[in-house]
């Protein structure tokens, strides 16, 4: 028989309790979390059904990256934009499916001071074959003056500006899990309230992990070094720190969830075709690396630390290395 355990707080509740800790924060942070999680709860609804409803497939159009666009990355850019837009939390937003920034230019807007950058429907490539997928966010704080509209500087700082950055996991259960420099917390979706509840309170990756995840089979367009580090991870056995596990899904954020949780390294290296990676900056590095720091590892594009990078143009694309601190220095040593 099951325990049900009622001292649990909801995304709200917890909020609002960081609130009272900090009587001079005004809440809109946590309005704009509670915005950004009914976007979540609706892009589930239609992940959970995707089979029996016409969302699977392709949009029948390319986006400015260059990828075919699905669906489900349509629908959930559409509520992620639709939340923020009509909340009263966020002046404007980047969006991995948007070839350039949406500036709200409301009055309500205009007066918000934090500006979303996000990649709805993480995973594309897994969508149709009923795989985990995903929703990354980092939120910052305005550079230009509150009451008029934001504008592109907004969107061009680093990452270490951020002031929140979270992903939503739609798995076998759903979960949103967001930092701030307060520390990582996971809720878990409670299916029969509609609740996303504390279920993971102050998360901290372990400091030494057993997996890797990298995807072997771009092995031979991999730098020398990156091959090498991987090589290592093969050879490891008992008598240092192994055996290694190697899993890789293809969906960041399951990825990155995994071995938040359990400890490991995720890597997306440059490759001979893609100089730069394949991982966004903005929507996807940056967010990975504020959670992963917060809960005590670390994040590099191989030489600097991703939250450092100043970015030049929306859509900037950086190699990928990040998890358990101690992995992170091995990795450092090629
Ligand atoms: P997206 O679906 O948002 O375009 O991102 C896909 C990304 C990321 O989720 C994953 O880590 C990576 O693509 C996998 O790429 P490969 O198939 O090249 O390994
Ligand atoms: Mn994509
Ligand atoms: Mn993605
Ligand atoms: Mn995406």
């Amino acid at each position: 028989m099951s325990t049900i355990n009622r001292q649990v707080l909801t995304l709200d509740e917890f909020t609002i309790q960081q609130l009272r800790m900090f009587p001079k924060a005004t809440g809109e942070l946590s309005m704009l979390l509670r915005d950004i999680g009914r976007a979540a709860k609706r892009i589930n609804v239609e992940v959970n059904k995707a089979g029996l409803v016409d969302i699977l497939g392709e949009a029948g159009n390319t986006n400015v990256q260059g990828e075919n666009v699905k669906k489900l990355d349509v629908f959930s850019n559409n509520q992620m934009v639709g939340v923020l837009r009509h909340g009263i939390s966020c002046a404007g937003i980047g969006s991995e499916e948007m070839d350039d920034v949406v500036v709200f230019d409301d009055p309500v807007s205009n007066d918000s001071k934090y500006v979303v950058l996000f990649d709805p429907l993480d995973g594309s490539s897994n969508i149709d074959v009923n795989v985990s997928i995903g929703t990354i966010f980092g939120v910052y704080r305005r550079v230009s003056p509150v009451g008029r509209p934001c504008t592109k500087e907004d969107f061009l700082q680093p990452g270490v500006k951020q002031v929140a950055a979270g992903y939503i996991i739609y798995g076998s259960s759903t979960m949103l899990v967001y930092a701030t420099r307060r520390g990582v917390n996971g809720f878990t979706l409670d299916p029969s309230i509609g609740e996303f509840c504390l279920s993971h309170p102050n998360i901290k990756t372990p400091e030494l992990g057993k997996i890797y995840s990298v995807n072997h089979g771009n092995f031979f367009e991999y730098d020398e070094r990156i091959q090498n580090y991987i090589t290592n991870c093969q050879k490891k056995d008992k008598t240092n720190g192994g055996p290694y596990t190697q899993r890789y899904i293809g969906s960041m954020v399951s990825d990155m969830h995994r071995n938040l949780i359990l400890g490991g390294i995720f890597m997306y290296p440059s490759t001979k075709s893609m100089a730069t990676g394949k991982l966004r900056l903005q929507y996807e590095c940056n967010p990975f690396a504020f959670i992963i720091e917060m809960a005590g590892g670390k994040a590099t594009d191989g030489v600097n630390r991703i939250l450092d990078i100043q970015p030049e143009f929306l859509h900037q694309r950086s190699p990928f290395f990040a998890g358990s601190k101690g992995m992170m220095e091995e990795l450092e040593q090629y």
